[in-house]
C-alpha cells in the first residue's frame, strides 16, 4: 500500500480509499475466507476450501493413565485462493495455540471448525505450514448410523479410528477423502506401551524420562478417515510377505491365540491381491486387532486394518485387505462414493472364495437374487433397500446395499463384458486412480471406455436404480 501519497487527500476521502484498499489490494489483504465445508452431499461440512494439505506431521503425547492427549499437528498446505482465513476439522479438545508460518495466528471456533486468521494472508498456490498445539481428553462421535467412531479408549489404551468423519476428535485436519497427504505420526507413550499406527516404523526412542516415542511414516496419500493411532499393551509380529512388502502386525494379548490364523494368510492374500488388482499400493501391510469388543466394525485404516477382537474369518481379513487397493489407494472423491469401496471389497471376498475353491461369484449372485442364505448370510438382507450409488442419507452409506448391491453391480458388468475384459477393467480401475481419488461418475465413464460396451441398463437399474432390481 503506497501511505505516502494518502498525505495529501482530504480525510474522508482518505478513510474511503482505505476501506477500498483494505476490502481489494494491499499487502496483506489478498485474500478471503476458505469455505467452511467441502459441501459433501453426505458431510457438508466436513474438510474445508481454499487449501489442500500436502502432509501432516503429528506428535502425539497419550498417557492411557489419565486419557490425557497432548498433540501437535504440523500441517503443510497449499493455497488454492488468496485466503485471509482457513478452517481445520476439529471436535472437543483445547486448542493451546496456532501459528502459520511460524507467526502467532488469530483463531476461533464455533461447533467442529476450528477459524484461522494468520497474521499475513496466503497467497494463491502459497506453501504454508500451520502448526495447532492442542490437549484433552478426545471424545468420540456417534455416527448418524450409531456406529462410534473417533478416539475410542480401551482398558489400557486408546484407538482412534475415522470413518467417515472421527478423526477430527483426535487431530485437526481437512477432514474429507477429496483431500489426500502423506503423514507422519509421532505417538509418545508411558513406558512398557506400544504405539502403531499406519506405515513404517521408523524410529523407536526411548526418552530419558523412560516413554517411548514410535515414529510412523506414511510415504503414500493418504485420506484422513484412514489414519490410526493405537495405544495399549500388544504382541507385535514382523515379516515380509513373499514379494517383499514389510508386515507389521500388532495384536492385543487376549486375542493372539485367536487370530493367528487368520493373520497368517495375510502374506498370500496380499499377494493374490497384487495378481488380480496390480501391484500393492503400499510399502508397508500388517494388522491391528485390539481387544475384543472396541469397536462395532474392522476398519481398512491404510496399510494396517483394525479389527476389534480376532478377525474371526478370512473373509474379513481379505476385505480389509482388499479395500487397501479400493478405498485408499483409490479413494472416493465424496461420501456418495460409498459403494467404490464396499462394492470392491465385497466383490473381492466373492473373488477371494472363487479362485480358493469356494462358490463362484455367479453361484452367490443368484443366491442373493433368491435369498438364499446357506450360500451366503446377507442373501435375505435389505441388500437391495436402494441404489448403491445414491444411499438415501448419511445413516446409509455403510448400509448392506453399498456393500452387496455394490458388489452385485460389479458383477453384473462382468456378465455383460466377460472375464477377460472385467478383469483388466478392475486393474486398469486401480491403476488409473492409484493414490488419487474418484467418483462413480468417473468409474460409469472409465468402464465404458475401457470395455467398449455400453452399461447403461446396468447403471439405471443396479447403480442409481430406486426400485429392486429383482
Ligand atoms: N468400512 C468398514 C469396512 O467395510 C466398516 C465400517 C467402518 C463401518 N465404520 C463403520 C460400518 C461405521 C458401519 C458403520 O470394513
Ligand atoms: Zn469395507
Amino acid at each position: 500500500m503506497e501511505h505516502r501519497a494518502l498525505s495529501r487527500l482530504a480525510a474522508p476521502a482518505v478513510a474511503a480509499l482505505l476501506a477500498l484498499t483494505t476490502a481489494c489490494t494491499g499487502g496483506t489483504v489478498h485474500g478471503r475466507p476458505g469455505a467452511s465445508g467441502l459441501r459433501d452431499p453426505y458431510f457438508p461440512k466436513a474438510g474445508n476450501g481454499g487449501y489442500q494439505v500436502e502432509h501432516y506431521e503429528l506428535d502425539l503425547d497419550y498417557d492411557p493413565g489419565d486419557g490425557l492427549l497432548h498433540g501437535t499437528a504440523v500441517i503443510t498446505s497449499r493455497a488454492e485462493q488468496g485466503l485471509s482465513s482457513f478452517n481445520l476439522d476439529l471436535s472437543g479438545l483445547k486448542v493451546e495455540g496456532v501459528t502459520v508460518q511460524g507467526a502467532g495466528a488469530r483463531y476461533n471456533r464455533t461447533g467442529n471448525e476450528l477459524t484461522v486468521r494468520p497474521a499475513e494472508d496466503l497467497e494463491k498456490g502459497e506453501v504454508f505450514v500451520t502448526e495447532v498445539d492442542y490437549s484433552g481428553r478426545p471424545k468420540a462421535l456417534t455416527d448418524a448410523d450409531g456406529a462410534k467412531e473417533g478416539w475410542i479408549t480401551t482398558e489400557d489404551g486408546a484407538v482412534g479410528v475415522g470413518e467417515p468423519v472421527g478423526s477430527m476428535t483426535w487431530f485437526p485436519g481437512n477432514h474429507h477423502p477429496s483431500d489426500k497427504a502423506t503423514y507422519d505420526i509421532t505417538i509418545t507413550v508411558p513406558k512398557g506401551y506400544e504405539a502403531v499406527s499406519n506405515g513404517e516404523l521408523r524410529a523407536r526412542t526411548t526418552q530419558a524420562d523412560g516413554r517411548t516415542a514410535f515414529a510412523w511414516h506414511s510415504p503414500e496419500p493418504m485420506a484422513s478417515y484412514l489414519a490410526t493411532a493405537v495405544v495399549g499393551k500388544y504382541r507385535v509380529a514382523t515379516g515380509r510377505t513373499p514379494s517383499g512388502v514389510a508386515l507389521y502386525d500388532a495384536v492385543a494379548p487376549g486375542e493372539a491365540a485367536a487370530s493367528a490364523g487368520d493373520l497368517a494368510r495375510v502374506p498370500e492374500m496380499v499377494e493374490w491381491g497384487a495378481g488380480r488388482f496390480g501391484p500393492y499400493p503400499f510399502s508397508t501391510a500388517g494388522a491391528i486387532v485390539l481387544p475384543a469388543g472396541t469397536l462395532a466394525y474392522a476398519l481398512e485404516t491404510q496399510t494396517r486394518p483394525v479389527f476389534s477382537g480376532a478377525p474371526g474369518s478370512e473373509d474379513l481379513v481379505l476385505h480389509e485387505l482388499a479395500h487397501q487397493w479400493f478405498g485408499n489407494s483409490v479413494s472416493p472423491k465424496s461420501w456418495k462414493d460409498m459403494w467404490l469401496n464396499e462394492g470392491f471389497a465385497t466383490y473381492a471376498e466373492w473373488l477371494w472364495a472363487e479362485d480358493h475353491g469356494g462358490v463362484s461369484a455367479q453361484k452367490r449372485f443368484e443366491a442373493f437374487l433368491a435369498g438364499d442364505t446357506e450360500v451366503d448370510e446377507g442373501a435375505d438382507s435389505d441388500w437391495d433397500a436402494f441404489p448403491p450409488a445414491a444411499p438415501p442419507g448419511p445413516e446409509h452409506i455403510s448400509g448392506n446395499p453399498v456393500y452387496f448391491r455394490g458388489a452385485m453391480v460389479l458383477h453384473r458388468i462382468r456378465q455383460e463384458v466377460g472375464d477377460e475384459k472385467f478383469f483388466a477393467l478392475v486393474r486398469g480401475w486401480a491403476a488409473e486412480h492409484r493414490h488419487g481419488n474418484a467418483s462413480t461418475a468417473d468409474f460409469t465413464a472409465y468402464a465404458e471406455r475401457q470395455t467398449g460396451h455400453d452399461l447403461k441398463k446396468v447403471w439405471d437399474v443396479w447403480l442409481y436404480g430406486k426400485d429392486s432390481p429383482r
